[in-house]
C-alpha cells in the first residue's frame, strides 16, 4: 500500500493557496544558492516556483562558487535585518571552502525555515518547540499521520545520521514515543537491526537496502534520491534484486513511499507550511486535512 506523497502534497498546497488568498497573507522566502551544484539548482527552482504558485513571494540570491565566507555572512545578515523577509533558506551543500556551521549559526532563528540554527536544533533536542520543525522529517510525519501509521511504541530504524534528515527525524520520533535506532556507514550488522524495525526511514542516497532485509509487512520510508545507470530516478530500496515489479513490492510492505512521488513532494509542502508558520498551526491545518 502506497504512501502517496504526491497526492497529499497537492492537497496541502491547495489548502495553503486558499488560506493565503482568503487572509491576504504576505510572506517572503529568501533562498540563498552558492555555486553550481546541478541538483541544488533544480531544488531551488522548484521551491521558488511552488512558493510563487501559492502567492508567497520568493527571492533567490545566487552567488558564485568562489564566494568568500565573509560575503555570504554579510548576505545573511542583510536578510536577517530585512523586515520584509520572513524566511531564510541557505541551500546545502555549500562549497567546501565555506564553514557550513558558521553560516547556519548566522541565520536568525525566527527566520530559520529549515531548523538548522543551534537555537532551533537545541530546542528540538530538549523537546521544546523550535520556531520551525525541519522540513523533511516534518513532511514524513505528516504523511505517516495522514495514512494513520501508528508510531508510539514502534521500533523506528533510521539509516543515515545527517543534520538535515537522520538526526532531527530521530528527535521527532522520540517525541512521538517511538523506540529509535540510528544506523550509518559504520554500523555493524545493519541487516539484523533493520529486520527488527516496524518503520524503516532510509536517507542514504544509494541503493543500500534490499526488500528482504526488511521485516515483512513493515513500513518503508524512502528519502534517498539517486539516478540508476539508465538515468532513472531511484530511492535507497534495491527492490529489483528481490522482486520483478513494484506491485510485488507493494504487497510485501504494510506501507511504502515511492520514488519519485513520496517524500520529495512532502518536503516541498512542509517547507511551504513553514513559510506560513506564524499564521497557521501546522497541526490544526493537518488535522483539518486528516478529517476529510
Ligand atoms: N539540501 C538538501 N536538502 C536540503 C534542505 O532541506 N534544505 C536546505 N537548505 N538544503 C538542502
Amino acid at each position: 500500500m502506497i504512501l502517496d506523497g504526491k497526492a497529499l502534497s497537492k492537497k496541502i498546497l491547495e489548502k495553503i493557496k486558499i488560506y493565503i488568498e482568503k487572509n491576504n497573507i504576505k510572506r517572503h522566502l529568501a533562498v540563498v544558492l552558492v555555486g553550481n551544484d546541478t541538483a541544488s539548482k533544480i531544488y531551488v527552482k522548484n521551491k521558488k516556483k511552488t512558493a510563487e504558485m501559492l502567492g508567497i513571494k520568493s527571492t533567490v540570491i545566487e552567488l558564485p562558487e568562489n564566494t568568500e565566507e565573509k560575503i555570504l555572512l554579510e548576505t545573511i545578515n542583510k536578510l536577517n535585518q530585512d523586515d520584509d523577509i520572513t524566511g531564510i533558506l541557505v541551500q546545502m551543500p555549500l562549497p567546501p571552502h565555506i564553514n557550513k556551521e558558521k553560516i547556519v549559526c548566522a541565520i536568525d532563528p525566527k527566520k530559520d525555515v529549515d531548523c538548522f540554527t543551534p537555537e532551533n536544533v537545541g530546542k528540538l533536542a530538549i523537546g521544546a518547540e523550535p520556531y520551525f520543525y525541519p522540513v523533511t522529517p516534518q513532511g514524513i510525519l505528516i504523511l505517516l499521520d495522514y495514512y494513520k501509521v501508528p508510531i508510539e511504541g514502534k521500533h523506528v530504524v533510521i539509516i543515515g545520521r545527517s543534520n538535515i534528515v537522520g538526526k532531527p527525524m530521530a528527535q521527532m520520533m522520540l517525541k512521538r514515543n517511538a523506540t529509535v535506532t540510528i544506523c550509518h556507514s559504520k554500523t555493524k550488522n545493519l541487516e539484523n537491526i533493520i529486520k527488527t524495525a516496524d518503520i524503516v526511514i532510509s536517507a542514504v542516497g544509494k541503493k543500500v537496502v534490499r526488500c528482504k532485509m526488511v521485516k515483512y509487512k513493515s513500513v518503508f520510508v524512502d528519502v534517498g534520491i539517486s539516478r540508476d545507470t539508465n538515468g532513472k530516478l531511484t530511492g535507497d530500496l534495491n527492490w529489483e534484486s528481490d522482486f520483478n515489479n513494484f506491485d510485488e513490492v507493494l504487497s510485501y510492505f504494510e506501507r511504502i513511499t515511492p520514488v519519485p512521488g513520496g517524500v520529495g513532494p512532502m518536503t516541498i509542502a512542509s517547507l511551504m507550511l513553514n513559510t506560513l508558520v506564524e499564521h497557521v498551526s501546522i497541526l490544526s491545518l493537518c488535522t483539518e486535512l486528516f478529517l476529510e
